[in-house]
């Protein structure tokens, strides 16, 4: 049976920051940002959007007369949560109106969580194809004003139905998968700011890399030519392009090339959004479908996640024949379009607005937001969400 992914949906608040203002700002030559990190913009994500009111705002678009009712799996991939105990997937099934009959709740293990529930939604589908499961990873990517990761940060969700007989992918039967306790980045519990030991976690991230690629081909007895294009975790945009160039001396000049085209291609979105963390793979992977010009019903793409601490997984997924949807790309353009950008100082004010963890009770104006669902602040410690429909 075919079990893959059926829908992909996209969120991202409406403000970002150009890269080449901070790069001035912050007394760096702009093409260290430009190319040497591989951004253009980063999203700012404003107080009244935590990770549920973006994976709400994400999910919404997928879901119609024909899903709503089949979901009875809901996951939540994050490692920006927003309690230490209830899951954000139970404010989101609240928030779209979803079955009660469902299993919802939140995964964490870094920028892997998406995935985990992806292959976890996978073998639940095998087992029940007449349900579907809904998988959102969401985040909000935060290091702070004036450190190394500033350059690298961004948020917003990406939401996927995973169906029987899918439109978009199939996915892979097997997967390779390796794990180690490595300290490349981690945010304890007193903390809203990442700690991480950046060129550390790229080393790992492309150690991880080439060791599950290769053994994904071996065992699955297929070769590097065999994918037509490769999709990765993108942090920020250079470090698949490191991954990517980890392993193209495999193939000739002419597959090399191809490898190079597509992935320019998947990360178009990325480049101008920033990290989402948990969501960043599949952003990849939506920018793929939707700028590639050369991939076809049936190709098989290569796809990397990894979440820091550390967990690396490779597994492929092979095109189906509503992989391309005009609709869909339009409507993330103009999202991403009609973002306001922010100078260098609104960011930083932005970026200080977030609420601190003992902040109380609090009401956050959202006339300003106009996204359908908001965070509106905490009443006797109980976080208020509002749908605007
Ligand atoms: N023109 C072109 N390129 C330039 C340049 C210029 N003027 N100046 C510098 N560069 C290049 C450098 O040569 C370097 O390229 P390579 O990586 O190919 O060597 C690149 O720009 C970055 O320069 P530096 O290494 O000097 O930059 P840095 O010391 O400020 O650190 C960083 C960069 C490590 C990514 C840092 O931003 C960081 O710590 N980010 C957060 C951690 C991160 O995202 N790690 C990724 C893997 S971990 C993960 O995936 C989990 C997760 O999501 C967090």
């Amino acid at each position: 049976m075919n079990v893959g992914i059926d829908k992909i949906g996209f969120f991202t608040p409406n403000y970002y920051v150009d890269m080449v203002d901070l790069a001035h700002a912050r007394n760096d030559d702009p093409n260290k940002y430009l190319i040497g990190i591989g951004q253009t913009e980063q999203a700012v994500i404003p107080n009244t959007q935590d990770t549920v009111a973006m994976a709400a705002n994400a999910a919404v678009q997928i879901l119609d007369d024909d899903n709503r009712d089949k979901i009875s799996l809901i996951i939540l991939g994050t490692e920006t949560g927003i309690d230490n105990s209830k899951s954000g997937a139970i404010y989101l099934q609240n928030l779209l109106g979803l079955s009660r009959h469902a299993r919802a709740f939140e995964i964490k293990q870094a920028c892997y969580g998406a995935t985990a529930g992806i292959q976890m939604a996978k073998d639940f589908v095998n087992l029940h194809p007449d349900q579907q499961a809904l998988v959102v990873g969401a985040d909000v990517a935060r290091y702070g004003v004036e450190t190394p990761g500033e350059v690298t940060q961004g948020g917003g969700a990406v939401a996927m139905t995973i169906a029987a007989n899918p439109e978009i992918m199939k996915l892979s039967k097997n997967s390779s998968v390796y794990s180690d306790d490595i300290m490349d980045f981690w945010r304890p519990m007193d903390r809203t700011e990442a700690l991480v030991d950046g060129h550390y976690s790229n080393d790992i991230y492309q150690q991880f890399f080439v060791k599950t690629i290769h053994d994904y081909l071996e065992t699955n007895d297929m070769q590097l030519t065999d994918l037509q294009a490769l999709v990765f975790h993108l942090p920020y945009t250079k470090m698949g392009l490191k991954g990517l160039r980890e392993i193209l001396p495999e193939v000739d000049e002419a597959k090399q090339k191809s490898l190079l085209n597509e992935f320019e291609a998947s990360r178009v979105y990325s480049k101008r959004v920033g990290n989402l963390y948990t969501g960043s793979l599949y952003l990849s992977l939506l920018s793929l479908l939707d700028n590639s010009t050369d991939l076809k019903v049936g190709d098989q793409i290569g796809i990397f996640s990894y979440g820091s601490g550390a967990q690396g997984e490779f597994y492929t997924g092979e095109l189906q024949a509503g992989f391309k949807n005009p609709i869909r790309k339009a409507n993330m353009e103009k999202m991403l379009d009609s973002r306001t950008r922010l100078s260098v100082s609104e960011y930083e004010t932005m970026l200080n607005q977030w609420p601190k963890l003992d902040a109380g009770d609090y009401t956050l104006d959202v006339k300003n937001d106009k996204a359908e669902f908001t965070f509106n602040g905490v009443s006797e410690s109980k976080r208020q969400y509002q749908s605007k429909n």
